[in-house]
């Protein structure tokens, strides 16, 4: 593996999945692959999850990390090309990426979109420029578009959830939220789970809300949650905003929110949500405090996935 930052750069997700599992068995196996490796963190935007547990996991190859709270650890970035930089920006991504790559081995990069310009958004300007410039692996620690090590978290959590031999089915709910959400962690999870291929899978979302196809193709899409929902055995729960009218929120969508009754339709099932979470306006207090919620589980096994793409990483170089 040569980056990760999406499927794409996995050749095999299944060993992926194997790989992580073995690390959560044993998070000591490999103690020794990162020593004398250093791991660079660039956040440009908040993080529990993704920033601690892929600290642990470097810890736990031998790793030493560093964490950049951009903009504030470190000078302001620019990665406009060409820009006039008489503004806030301070430092070109031309000109700090390189010296990134002298530093580290490996680095991470958390970016949200801006979700005023789709394009520029979906054209992932910013962890291309990073990629573009510093000559070291890359990990995505959530683009504009997608938050991959979020998604292979899903899927161990899914893999270690499951013990049946038919399909499992996985349901991708949209949530209200009264804010404008990226679309990442929803069509992450829907390239993951396509790309796996081990599930049947359906989305269900109000009109309005369909994700880019690139993503979702594969899978049974509706707008109709009920009959979504109807025996299934995974139900990951998530708000996104408007892709089509791009940033926009839906006011009413408050009958989203999943409750007992809705997943009295189901099969029993386990649900998700990669957090944090708003609740009572994402998800009820009933299904959150349920012992089917596999939430905490999901934010656990963040630091196998972790470890098993540094892994992967320091492998290939
Ligand atoms: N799920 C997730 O990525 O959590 P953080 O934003 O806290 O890292």
């Amino acid at each position: 593996m040569q980056n990760f930052v999406s499927t794409h750069d996995v050749a095999d997700i299944s060993a992926l999945i194997d790989l992580a599992l073995k690390y959560k068995k044993n998070p000591s196996a490999d103690k020794s692959l990162g020593i004398g490796k250093r791991l660079g963190l660039l956040f440009m935007n908040p993080s529990l999850r993704t920033r601690i547990s892929t600290q642990i996991a470097a810890q736990n190859l031998g790793m030493e990390s560093y964490v950049l709270n951009v903009g504030n650890d470190n000078w302001q970035l620019e990665f406009g090309e060409g820009a006039v930089m008489n503004g806030t920006t301070v430092e070109h991504i031309k000109d700090a990426a390189p010296i990134f790559g002298e530093y580290f081995d490996i680095i991470g990069l958390r970016t949200f979109p801006g979700l005023k310009d789709r394009d520029l958004d979906y054209s992932e300007n910013v962890i291309r420029s990073l990629q573009m410039y510093c000559n070291i692996p890359v990990v995505s620690l959530e683009s504009a578009t997608l938050h991959p090590l979020q998604s292979l978290t899903d899927l161990i959590t899914i893999n270690e959830n499951w013990n049946q031999p038919r399909k499992p089915k996985v349901v991708l709910t949209w949530a209200p939220h009264i804010k404008p959400i990226p679309q990442c962690v929803a069509n992450s999870f829907a390239q993951w789970v396509n790309a796996w291929g081990k599930s049947d899978f359906v989305i269900t979302h109000p009109e309005g809300f369909e994700l880019d196809a690139v993503y979702t193709k594969g899978a049974t899409i509706t707008h109709n949650q009920e009959e979504a929902l109807r025996d299934a055995d995974f139900v990951y729960v998530k708000n996104w905003s408007s892709y089509q009218n791009y940033g926009q929120v839906k006011q009413d969508g408050a009958g989203w929110m999943l409750t007992e009754k809705h997943m009295s339709l189901t099969h029993d099932a386990r649900t998700m949500h990669c957090l944090p979470v708003r609740r009572n306006v994402e998800l009820s207090d009933e299904i959150l405090d349920h012992p089917n919620c596999l939430t905490t589980t999901q934010s656990a096994n963040r630091v196998w996935a972790a470890q098993a793409v540094l892994s992967e990483l320091l492998r290939s170089q």
